[in-house]
């Protein structure tokens, strides 16, 4: 076949923002599928925030990318050469193909994904993972009631847009923290969250005091800090505070700021749980279905934020921490 394979791999570990020469471009000649393998061709990857963290040395929830590896990344290939049994030439998978252009896989952990039931990027957004974590840390964890009042930060990202529409179709007040007018104005109108607060021109505290008269219920934290403080400030008796990311520190060269509000959990008996949506992984199928659902529905809306070409990878993941991103970043590789 003679195809050349362009890769993104780790160079060195960053220091805060993640710089070019952080990365190594590559190339090398694609290897053809042996027995029992297949040859994809990437066309869609996920940027997401946790990237930073798997760039880190150190235990988490999942091992680092180690130096010289290829960037991992969630991605949506098609099957350009097939020696098992179970792909076809010219499906659609998901799967972890990292940071390049081509993958041959033994096909273990490969979903197969059909582009007559949603457009592609959709399977890395709202009926992919960060779908599944706004559905499970939303309803799992957060246990909102109708006629409770949700509260979500990064609302207008991958998660977020889906934690407040789904919030809503549970009959709850929903209240978006965002940053920038825009932001809040997609959120409020064009998905249907009952307020935004823009965090970037707004006092949070303030703000969540005019638009939670009953106070927060169910807070859902998408990104820590100051925002996670001001919010422990108005929850009520037995609130959630669902513990999804913290982006504001990912880039910390110090450490993490921690809530100095913590008290107000002991005080309204309140809990404050982390969630990592990995494990809940048999119930995807059930969540996506569900999901799917609503979008044909027209209940729940998924907006990708598209950028062409692998070379542009090390900027455009910068695009998550510069909140120059609306709805779920998504890389495209190839077409179609
Ligand atoms: N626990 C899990 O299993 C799991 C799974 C997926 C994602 N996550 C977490 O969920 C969160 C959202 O992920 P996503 O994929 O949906 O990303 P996203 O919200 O689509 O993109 C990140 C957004 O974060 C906001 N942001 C960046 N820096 C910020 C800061 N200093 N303070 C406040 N907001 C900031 C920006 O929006 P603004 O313009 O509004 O600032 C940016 O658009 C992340 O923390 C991620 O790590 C967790």
């Amino acid at each position: 076949m003679n195809l050349v394979n362009h890769q993104f791999r780790l160079a060195a570990r960053p220091v805060g923002v993640p710089k070019r020469e952080d990365w190594n471009y590559t190339e090398e000649p694609v290897r053809e599928p042996g027995d029992g393998e297949v040859l994809i061709k990437t066309l869609y990857l996920s940027l997401d925030p946790a990237m930073r963290g798997w760039m880190n040395e150190g235990k988490s929830y999942i091992p680092p990318v180690g130096i010289g590896e290829v960037m991992r990344a969630g991605g949506v290939g098609k099957i350009i050469a097939s020696k098992n049994a179970k792909y076809a030439v010219g499906e659609f998978v998901y799967g972890t193909l990292g940071i390049q252009e081509y993958l041959t896989s033994n096909g273990k952990g490969l979903t197969k994904v059909d582009p007559k039931l949603a457009p592609l990027p959709v399977y890395l957004g709202t009926l992919g993972m960060p779908g599944m974590t706004a559905y499970f840390g939303l309803l799992d964890v957060g246990q909102p009631k109708s006629g409770e009042t949700v509260v979500v930060s990064g609302a207008a990202g991958a998660v977020g847009t889906v934690v407040g529409q789904v919030a809503k179709i549970k009959g709850c007040r929903v209240v978006g923290i965002a940053g920038g007018a825009d932001k809040c104005r997609y959120i409020r109108d064009e998905l249907g969250f009952d307020a935004a607060i823009d965090y970037k021109h707004e006092d949070v505290k303030e703000a969540l005091r005019t638009h939670c008269p009953q106070g927060i219920d169910v807070y859902f934290d998408n990104v820590g800090g100051d925002i996670l403080d001001a919010a422990l400030t108005r929850i009520t008796r037995g609130a959630r505070i669902v513990i999804c990311g913290a982006i504001s520190q990912y880039n910390n060269t110090g450490p993490v700021k921690g809530p100095a509000n913590y008290l107000s959990l002991l005080v309204n008996r309140a809990s404050m749980k982390g969630m990592v949506v990995f494990d809940y992984a048999d119930r995807y199928a059930e969540a996506g279905r569900e999901m799917a659902g609503w979008m044909a529905a027209g209940k729940l809306k998924s907006r990708e934020d598209i950028v062409k070409g692998l070379d542009t990878f090390p900027e455009t993941l910068l695009k998550l921490f510069k909140g120059e991103n609306t709805g779920k970043l998504v890389l495209q590789v190839a077409e179609g």
